[in-house]
């Protein structure tokens, strides 16, 4: 029992020149660059998707021809948005990007080719915003709209999705989340593309695969599922009981808290909660959630600070995305956390198929019994 990992806690699978996390000082940095001095710096969303697939950040031409790469994927086949439209209204949002990506693996002849991958990444990106905008529209019965490609990429999302034109905050709200958000190592979602990829299934699937874990409340689940508290919650003044009743008997998890790897205080929620500061008095359930938050928050780091248990990223996004004019609906803020997070799991999938590619594998130790002999179900007693 011993050789076990339970979780596959610090082990390490690959090795990356992507993203590095020192959890126990609360830094994270993409390519060397720390995720602070990216948003402080003025840094769009697709400078950074041109960095985690080439290694360095581009020059302008280099960025205009990527950007013309990514926007070739606006397009998506017709079955692609049948497969979303044709599912309920009702539906998980991530679900439905789960079913876009699976007809693209349907549709698209694929082969990993070093000449070619970073190229279909970067319409695949380009796929992801499509799929997204539908995807929110959908569920919120609103008709589609085409992407018109004008403003860079978070501008050009916002305006799919939300179907009008945003303003400059929500954009650089929105780019800023599409950057925090863009990689994150080795989670779940991300180990679980690479155990795809590691059979050369094509990259569609992998991005399935990845969205599948995604989904569940421990993991990107946990953006709806922190603002969900926030609602249940409801005021201010019921954070107090309600964080007796439910965290402190132990009988609930507090959702956006706690993380494998930080021990501390996450650098991205810091930055997410800085955003959730200036947006959220544009909108009174924002504003109403953001009150809700910062005493839970107070209440969080004091009665679980000393375990290193403190915000992470999901604490705060909810409200961000909140305030930019999205409903909390059909885990809809889990499958923003995918269209940015589609950018690492591509690069971590070309990483390790090009340079350090094996069959993912594990074993299991068996406990079951020992051998047996068949008995037909009739002589059974
Ligand atoms: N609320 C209450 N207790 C917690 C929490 C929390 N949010 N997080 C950890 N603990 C406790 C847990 O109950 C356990 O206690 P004990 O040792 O007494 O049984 C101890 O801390 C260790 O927990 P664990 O689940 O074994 O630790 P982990 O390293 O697997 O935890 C985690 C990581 C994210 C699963 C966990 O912190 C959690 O469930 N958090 C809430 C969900 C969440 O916010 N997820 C988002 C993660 S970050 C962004 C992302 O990846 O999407």
């Amino acid at each position: 029992m011993e050789r076990i990992s339970r979780g596959l806690e610090d082990v390490d699978i690959k090795w990356t020149r992507l993203t590095t996390i020192d959890g126990e000082r609360g830094i994270l940095r993409y390519a060397g660059y720390s995720v602070e001095d990216l948003i402080s710096g003025g840094a769009s969303a697709e400078e950074i998707q041109y960095l985690f697939l080439y290694g360095e950040l581009p020059r302008e031409g280099e960025l205009r021809d990527f950007v013309s790469k990514v926007e070739r994927g606006y397009r998506v086949p017709a079955h692609v948005t049948s497969a979303i439209s044709n599912l309920p209204r009702s539906s998980d949002a991530v679900a439905l990007q789960m079913g876009a990506f699976a007809s693209l693996a349907a549709s698209e002849r694929f082969k990993w080719d070093k000449t070619t991958d970073r190229d279909v990444a970067a319409s695949v990106i380009g796929n992801m915003l499509t799929i997204t905008a539908d995807v929110y529209r959908h569920v919120n019965g609103l008709p589609l709209v085409e992407p018109d490609p004008r403003g860079g990429y978070a501008r050009t999302f916002l305006r799919a999705a939300l179907g009008r034109e945003p303003t400059d905050d929500e954009s650089r709200a929105m780019n800023a989340a599409l950057i925090l958000y863009m990689d994150h190592e080795v989670p779940a979602s991300t180990t679980a593309g690479l155990v795809v990829v590691s059979t050369l299934s094509d990259i569609y699937s992998g991005v399935t695969g990845a969205l599948a874990a995604l989904k569940g409340p421990l993991h990107g689940g946990a953006a709806e599922a922190a603002i969900a508290q926030f609602a249940e919650i409801g005021s201010e003044d019921a954070v107090e009981r309600w964080f007796q009743e439910n965290i402190v008997t132990g009988k609930r998890r507090l959702m956006g808290f706690g993380h494998r790897v930080y021990r501390t205080y996450d650098p991205r929620a810091r930055i997410f909660k800085e955003f959730a500061e200036r947006l959220a008095p544009r909108n009174p359930d924002a504003l109403r959630y953001y009150r809700v938050a910062l005493r839970l928050e107070e209440l969080g780091i004091a009665h679980f600070g000393s375990k290193g248990i403190y915000p992470n990223t999901d604490f705060w996004s909810g409200i961000v995305y909140m305030s930019m004019g999205f409903p909390l609906k059909n885990n809809i803020y889990t499958a923003l956390f995918a269209l940015s997070r589609i950018t690492g799991w591509l690069a971590h999938f070309i990483e390790y198929v090009e340079e350090q590619h094996r069959l993912i594998r594990p074993r299991a130790v068996y406990t079951g019994p020992g051998e047996r002999k068949f008995v037909p179900i009739s002589q059974r007693s």
